[in-house]
Parts: C-alpha cells; structure tokens; sequence
C-alpha cells in the first residue's frame, strides 16, 4: 500500500485499480504520507500562502431540480431571494475593504439573471475596485459565458458532480445530463476562462469507482481550481434521509487530488467546516490552500441553504476574517492580499 503512495507521488498519477485501492484506504501510516506529501507539493507550489475568495450568494432561485439540493426548483419550503446590484455592490467594498481581492458570484440558475442583468453588475465591479471575478451560476450557453468574460469575469465555477453518467444521472433530473455539464465545462476553458470542476464527497450511490474516476477526469481535464466537499442532507429534498459523507474521506482525496494536480488551487470548503469544526484549518493541513468566507448579508446567507445546517458564523463568515487570518497565522501560513491566480497553464 504504501508503495502505492509512493508511486502516486513519482508519477502524478496511478492506473485505476490502484487509484481505488488509495481512494479505499485507512491504513493512518498511508494517510500521513499523503497528507505530508501534499502539503510540501502546495508549498513548493504556491508557498505557505491560503488564498482568500469572499462569496457573494446573490440569488437562491433556480430552475434546476438536483437531488440534493435546498434550492431546488421543487423545494416550495425554499425563502427565495435576490440581491439587487446595489446590494451586491455593497457586498464588494465590504469585501475589498477587508482585503478580499477576488469575488465569487455565486447563484441559482436563476433566469432573471439575462446577460443583460449581469454584464452591467459584473462591468461596474470592474470599474470600482481592483478585483477580480468569478461567476459560478450554472450552466449557460456558450455565446453568455463569452458575454460575461468580456464584461471582465476571468474565472467560473462548475462543479462536474459526477463524471460517471449513471451516477450523474441518480443526482439529477432527466433533463440536466452529464454532456452539457461537460460541454458547459470545456466551452469555459475554449474561451479563456479559469475554471473549477469538482464534486461532492459520499453523494447518494456514490461508489468508490465513481470517486476514482472523478480523479482521473481531473487530471485529464486540468482545471485551475477544484471544489470538493462532503454530501450534506438537506431536509426538503429527496436526498433527505441519505447519510452525510465523510470528513476523513474529503480530506484525504483533498491529499490525492494535491499530489496528483501540482498547481490546482484547492479550496476548503464551507461544507467540510459544516461536518467538522474549523474543517477549512484542518484541509489546509491536507494540501488545501483557499478559503472562501461568506461575505452574503447574513438575512440572506441564512436562506441560500443548499444543505442543513450550513456553517454561518464561523471562520468561513468574512465578518470572522481577522480570526481566520489568526488561525492560519498560527499554523504558518499567510494570507496575501492578492488575486490568488491559478498557476495551472494548459
Ligand atoms: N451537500 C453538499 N454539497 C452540496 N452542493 C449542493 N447541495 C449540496 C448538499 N446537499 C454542492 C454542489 C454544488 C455546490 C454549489 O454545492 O456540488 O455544485
């Protein structure tokens, strides 16, 4: 086993059978060494520096209907809500006041959001302050992603959640499918832009195979970022009653996923502190090196709940940002105020 480790790190990665058999692991000796390696890969690679992205939730409505998710079209439970620019704008300064130089407009696939909406939001943060932008609302057409780059958003979000298409389809209705997820994920990077996939740790049907595979398509598709977090029940969905995935787990494909992907940023995400206590710390140590602090007006954090429970007031919260910087601090790590661009080249 160990020697499988050691042959992840040589060769960056592993055929698949002894993927899984890694993915499968608990053996602690095997855990530690890939733990140490990632973090003296995230070292060389990016130095002793965490990443800070402040998340903007500006709409919780959204035309999709994903399995697992509280803002589920179906979900009449759902408090929906809009930020208007002003808000959001706002939202900004706070953030650039704290020394958060990229935002992440995060939101439903919510119709109202037309590139007509967004392009003047997205053109007047431009404008105001020296940052840059990421945009993580779903899938688009090909013509709007290239809209919203040239209003001078340089990064999207879109996590693949499963790249094993029948996997993919027990988390989704019939209609999203597998191939637009991907054909949404390679027009983004054809036009230009820094782009995250990812998927969630222990989702209903979930095997190890499927885990596996998600790997491999990361190395294969050499993303800038990857998010990774644990499935967490949300009570109004289908996926109610389904167990949440597992903290040890995330935080050892984050190790994997590092030594596999040099340069990735690699964030430790909201949901990984939401099943453990200063988990967004703990991923560091695992090779993570970005942390996204909730920057939404708290009325509103408090209804963009994608699943129970959702950390809120915690080290991910902005509002927290000099405690989080004191706890990074303490571990040896600093947090530059800068964009935080991805070292990947492809
Ligand atoms: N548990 C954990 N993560 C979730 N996401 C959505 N719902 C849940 C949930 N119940 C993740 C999805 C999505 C991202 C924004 O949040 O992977 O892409």
């Amino acid at each position: 086993m160990m020697s499988l480790a050691e042959k992840l790190y040589r060769e960056k990665t592993l055929p698949f059978e002894e993927l899984k058999i890694l993915v499968e692991t608990e053996d602690d000796g095997v855990i530690l060494y890939l733990r140490s390696r990632a973090e003296e890969i995230r070292d060389e690679s990016y130095g002793r520096n965490v990443f800070l992205r402040a998340l903007i939730e500006f709409t919780n409505w959204c035309k999709c209907d994903c399995l697992y998710c509280g803002i589920r079209c179906s979900n009449r439970h759902a408090e929906r809500y809009r930020l208007s620019p002003d808000v959001i704008l706002s939202a900004v300064e706070e953030g650039y006041k704290l020394g958060f130089r990229t935002v992440v407009l995060q939101g439903g696939e919510d119709p109202y959001f037309t590139d007509e909406r967004l392009i003047p939001i997205i053109e007047e943060i431009r404008s105001s302050f020296d940052v840059r932008i990421t945009l993580s609302l779903g899938e688009r057409s090909r013509e709007s992603y290239e809209r919203l780059y040239n209003a001078g958003a340089g990064r999207y979000l879109l996590r693949h959640e499963s790249i094993t298409a029948s996997h993919f389809a027990r988390l989704h209705p019939p209609r999203q499918t597998l191939d637009g997820r991907i054909k949404a994920l390679k027009d983004l990077k054809e036009i230009g832009y820094q782009v995250g996939c990812g998927f969630m740790v222990g989702s209903p049907f979930q095997t190890s195979d499927d885990i596996t595979r998600d790997l491999l398509f990361i190395k294969e598709f050499t993303p800038h970022m990857v998010g990774i977090g644990p499935f967490i029940a949300q009570q109004d969905t289908p996926f109610a009653s389904y167990p949440n995935g597992s903290a040890s787990l995330t935080l050892k494909l984050l190790s994997i996923i590092r030594i596999m992907n040099p340069f990735l940023l690699l964030p430790a995400t909201t949901a990984l502190a939401t099943v453990r206590g200063k988990g967004e710390i703990e991923g560091l140590g695992y090779g993570a090196n970005v942390i996204m602090p909730n920057i939404t007006p708290k009325e509103e954090r408090r209804k963009y709940r994608i699943y129970d429970d959702k950390a809120y007031g915690g080290l991910e919260a902005a509002e927290n940002v000099e405690r989080l910087k004191w706890e990074v601090g303490r571990l040896g790590y600093s947090i530059p105020v800068d964009y935080g661009d991805s070292r990947v080249v492809n």
